[in-house]
């Protein structure tokens, strides 16, 4: 059976703008990512997991210098709804050039399905994997395996937009604690890389990386919701409410008294989700 989640464009672009400011309070990670720049070359960059493009538009300009960028995901139609300027080829089959100040990257659009399909990536010819908002998706036999091609590639790794499990509401509601466990155990379900290790993904990454020689640094990308931002606090209160009644079906009234008070306070709501980023390399 097949157990896969699909990400709608809409959700992606919906959250494109909290990852990218979420994004920046971990710039450090990138000033030391672009230390590691291998040699005269240019970057060969993987991006896993890339649904519609937001790791190249937000990473390829920090990163500097000339970059060639494979980008895969299993979803054909995310692949095909990047936003591209008007003069960019649409075809899957046509490379992407975005050059900018202190840029100059190539990127090619690839169907993927990674569960089964890290091996015959193209390890020996990366320097560079990275993925945003995928790692919190995957099981520990997924991970290990992604840490035994990169490391045996002696890449480096930069993974961003990680969940840690903090949700914080404010003003906080009596039941807030408990939704987020019922959300936390939903997310821990397997979306197709195996049972999903959630907020302990990043951990559990850290600790097998550091096993296999590599540093690693983290830093803090956590989502800043604000009253001004309706449209994301109700996506996130119908997510959470979606997801707690779906793994405990018997307290659906519960849940949904909790997301009425929520809707109804949304006007002076804040809520921050907590991610955090993660760059490795190999010790020298
Ligand atoms: C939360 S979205 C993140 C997308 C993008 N990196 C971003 O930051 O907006 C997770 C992405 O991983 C992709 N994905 C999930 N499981 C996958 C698999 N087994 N093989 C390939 N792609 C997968 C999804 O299609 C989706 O585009």
């Amino acid at each position: 059976m097949s157990t896969a989640e699909a990400f709608d464009a809409d959700w992606l672009a919906l959250r494109g703008p909290f990852d990218a400011a979420a994004r920046d309070g971990s710039s450090r990670l990138v000033a030391r990512l672009r230390t590691l720049r291998p040699g005269q070359g240019p970057w060969r960059v993987m991006d896993l997991g890339c649904g519609t493009g937001a790791n190249w538009r937000w990473l390829a300009p920090r990163l500097g210098g000339e970059q060639h960028w494979l980008a895969l995901d299993h979803d054909a139609a995310l692949l095909r709804a990047w936003p591209l300027p008007a003069d960019a080829a649409s075809s899957l089959d046509a490379p992407l050039r975005w050059r900018g100040r202190g840029f100059d990257a190539t990127l090619l659009r690839r169907e993927a399905e990674l569960a089964r399909g890290l091996p015959s990536l193209p390890w020996a010819a990366v320097q560079l994997v990275t993925a945003s908002a995928l790692l919190d998706l995957a099981g520990a036999d997924w991970l290990g395996d992604l840490v035994r091609h990169a490391s045996e590639a002696r890449a480096t790794l930069f993974f961003a937009l990680n969940v840690d499990g903090g949700h914080t509401w404010s003003p906080a509601d009596a039941d807030d604690a408990w939704i987020g466990g019922l959300f936390a155990a939903h997310q821990g379900r397997d979306k197709g890389l195996g049972p999903a290790l959630g907020a302990r993904a990043v951990p559990w990454l850290a600790q097998a990386l550091r096993a296999r020689g590599y540093r690693v640094a983290l830093g803090r990308s956590d989502w800043r919701v604000g009253p001004g931002d309706q449209a994301m606090t109700t996506a996130m209160i119908e997510g959470f409410a979606r997801a707690a009644i779906e793994q405990e079906p018997t307290q659906a009234p519960r849940v949904r008294a909790w997301r009425a008070r929520r809707l109804r306070a949304i006007d002076s709501s804040r809520l921050r989700v907590g991610h955090l980023d993660l760059l490795a390399w190999p010790a020298r």
